[in-house]
């Protein structure tokens, strides 16, 4: 059964990165999951409940909008339980994703997001106008499913409790839907209300103005593009008690990291987890961390995914393959 792989991902402690912030960074990664993401949590949550509840009749299709990961895991679901996928996927999706997602037998539309998700021409937008007019299919709308949340507080959130033996003190998660950092703030929060979160949005995105409460402006803004993070509007899916700060950081910043950390480490990192670590080295005065704090930083998928945009120019893909089966 597909559900019986997905979670229960390593938590690992980084050496280097506790050394050279002088405390415990804690890696959670998630591209150990079977669709080699976090998303896997949030579309078993939202499909199976689809299922349970008869929102779908078996052999219908599952219907998102989404710049790779959640479709992946929607479609690499549907098809484990017998089910179709049709994804709508931003032109930037990257070529991997695009690939993997052909490879589930998903049905691909690209879809133009430059003006944001809630013009015609959309993603968030097609998929929804699609699912309203097509029988026997189901939006799992990613944004708006409370079972998004659900998948990390039931999950996530538990699952970095027991491996920290609840001796969390930070975790840092790039925030896109909201889900991720909803669901294991909430439940980390109603362990131990001490536990600080942090989320990580590109510059420009919204999510640090709505925090401080200054009104979001009407007209959609443009952000720096870091696939899975970042957005132009606060979804439903974002619990703002479930989060203490908001920073942001610039993709020069996280491309210029993901490099560093590549070189030092061997290791691939994705692009929003490079985000979270660049968010680190540049916000770390502000988190007040101390060489006993339990620092965890949510990867939500691996470098693989991003050869062509972050680390075409470093290594030939022989190198970066063989690194690649090295984690795994
Ligand atoms: C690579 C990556 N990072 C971060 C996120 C953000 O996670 P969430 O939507 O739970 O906020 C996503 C979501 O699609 C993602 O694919």
């Amino acid at each position: 059964m597909v559900r019986d792989f997905i979670g229960n991902t390593p938590l690992r402690r980084d050496e280097y990165l506790s050394m050279r912030y002088n405390t415990n960074i804690l890696i959670k990664e998630e591209f150990h999951n079977p669709g080699k993401s976090s998303k896997d949590r949030a579309a078993w949550f939202m499909v199976e409940d689809a299922i349970k509840t008869n929102k779908i009749a078996p052999g219908g299709t599952f219907v998102e909008a989404s710049s790779g990961n959640t479709g992946i895991s929607i479609a690499l679901i549907a098809k484990k339980l017998g089910y179709k996928a049709k994804i709508f996927v931003s032109a930037s999706c990257s070529d991997e994703k695009i690939d993997l997602l052909k490879s589930y037998g998903a049905e691909i539309q690209q879809c133009d997001n430059s003006n944001g998700l809630h013009v015609f021409n959309s993603t968030q937008y097609l998929a929804q106008n699609y699912s309203s007019n097509t029988e026997n299919t189901y939006f799992t709308n990613q944004y708006y499913n409370s079972n998004n949340i659900k998948a990390h507080y039931k999950t996530t959130g538990p699952e970095i409790w027991t491996q920290t033996n609840g001796e969390v003190t930070h975790v840092l998660v790039g925030v896109g839907t909201g889900g991720s950092i909803s669901g294991i703030g909430r439940y980390l929060k109603e362990q131990n209300p001490k536990v600080k979160i942090f989320g990580i949005e590109p510059k420009d995105s919204v999510y640090s103005l709505y925090m401080q409460n200054i009104p979001i402006p009407d007209e959609e803004a443009k952000f720096d593009s870091i696939e899975g993070i970042g957005r132009t509007f606060i979804p439903g899916a974002f619990d703002k008690n479930a989060v203490d700060e908001i920073f942001q950081i610039d993709k020069n910043a996280t491309v210029s990291i993901s490099k560093k950390y590549r070189e030092i480490s061997g290791n691939l990192l994705g692009y929003s987890s490079a985000a979270v670590l660049a968010a680190l080295d540049k916000h770390i005065e502000k988190m007040n961390l101390t060489e006993n704090d339990q620092v965890v930083l949510f990867f939500p998928d691996h470098g693989d995914r991003y050869i062509h945009k972050l680390y075409k120019d470093l290594v030939s893909i022989e190198e970066i393959s063989e690194d690649y089966n090295a984690s795994i």
